[in-house]
């Protein structure tokens, strides 16, 4: 599978998504990824779902260099000494010596942006986790993190499909060679009713859903994590890293309305805030 390199790691540019994957519910669909080839897989500490994560990377008797586990630290934990609690607890629900990327999962207006970043980087120095980066950061918040307090943000994962821009956060992320990892990549699954990407699909013989992963794949320096139950599923959106759109579907996707933001928790920043 390709990667993208960033920050000393290489992260494979299509992951499983485990959200709402809770509890040992993560273990057999974590197991099958793995078995069909995927290397990336997704968690949080908020999907009460490492536990489950963990067994299924124990079961599928791959060899831990191979495989690339990212988890998160909830917004109510971003405190120094709480970062640190957050992280034991998740590494020893996953039963792993350390992640690959460890990801602040939603800023909070009482952090101390770079305390918090800083708890992250003292556990990559310890070896706990390879890389660091921050989810659902506005701009001015990237910018930020990365030109004032210079933290070496390995990805920002934010929501990005083909219903939602994500034109100006991906410009300045291109800009410091950050990649931008996509969740949501199917809209919730959304893409795969949608009419324009059925039609680019039948094109191609693939689904609508496998155009959504397609379309976001066919992006330099974007990363897609799409959630998927079932092996069949999962077997699909691998199959969509080989789709090969045209100019005549990408104007078609660049058509749709692109204002959709379907993760919107009342904690969210504001997405309209412009870089100062
Ligand atoms: N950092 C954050 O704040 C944040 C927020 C949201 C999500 N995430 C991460 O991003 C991941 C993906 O987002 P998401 O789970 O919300 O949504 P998603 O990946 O856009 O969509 C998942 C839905 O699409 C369905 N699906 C998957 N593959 C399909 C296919 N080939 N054809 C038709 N339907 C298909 C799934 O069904 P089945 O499961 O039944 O196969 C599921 O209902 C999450 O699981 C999580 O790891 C992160």
């Amino acid at each position: 599978m390709e990667t993208i390199a960033t920050q000393g790691v290489k992260i494979p540019r299509l992951g499983l998504g485990t959200y709402r994957l809770a509890g040992s519910d993560a273990q057999a669909p974590v197991e099958s990824a793995i078995a069909l080839g995927y290397r990336h897989i997704d968690t949080a500490a908020m999907y009460d779902n490492e536990a489950g994560v963990g067994a299924g990377i124990a079961a599928s008797g791959i060899k831990r260099s191979e495989l690339f586990v990212t988890t998160k630290v909830w917004h109510d934990q971003l405190a120094p000494d709480a970062v640190e609690r957050a992280f034991d607890t998740s590494l020893s629900k996953l039963k792993l010596d350390y992640v690959d990327l460890y990801l602040v999962h939603w800023p909070s207006p009482e952090m101390n942006m770079a305390a918090t970043l800083e708890a992250l980087l003292s556990l990559r120095e310890r070896g706990l986790t390879r890389a660091i980066g921050v989810c659902n950061f506005n701009l001015p918040m990237i910018r930020r993190a990365v030109e004032e307090i210079g933290a070496p943000i390995a990805c920002h994962q934010i929501e990005y499909h083909p219903f939602l821009s994500q034109a100006p956060m991906l410009a300045y992320l291109r800009s410091k060679g950050i990649p931008l990892t996509a969740y949501c990549p199917l809209a919730q699954g959304r893409a795969a009713s949608d009419a324009t990407l059925n039609q680019i699909g039948r094109k191609h013989g693939a689904s609508a859903a496998q155009i959504a992963l397609a379309w976001l794949m066919d992006q330099e320096g974007v990363i897609a994590i799409p959630k998927a139950g079932r092996p069949e599923s999962q077997k699909a959106n691998l199959a969509a890293l080989d789709i090969k759109l045209d100019d005549a579907d990408r104007t078609a996707i660049a058509a749709l309305p692109k204002d959709q933001r379907f993760v919107r928790p009342s904690f969210g920043p504001d997405w309209e805030a412009k870089a100062a």
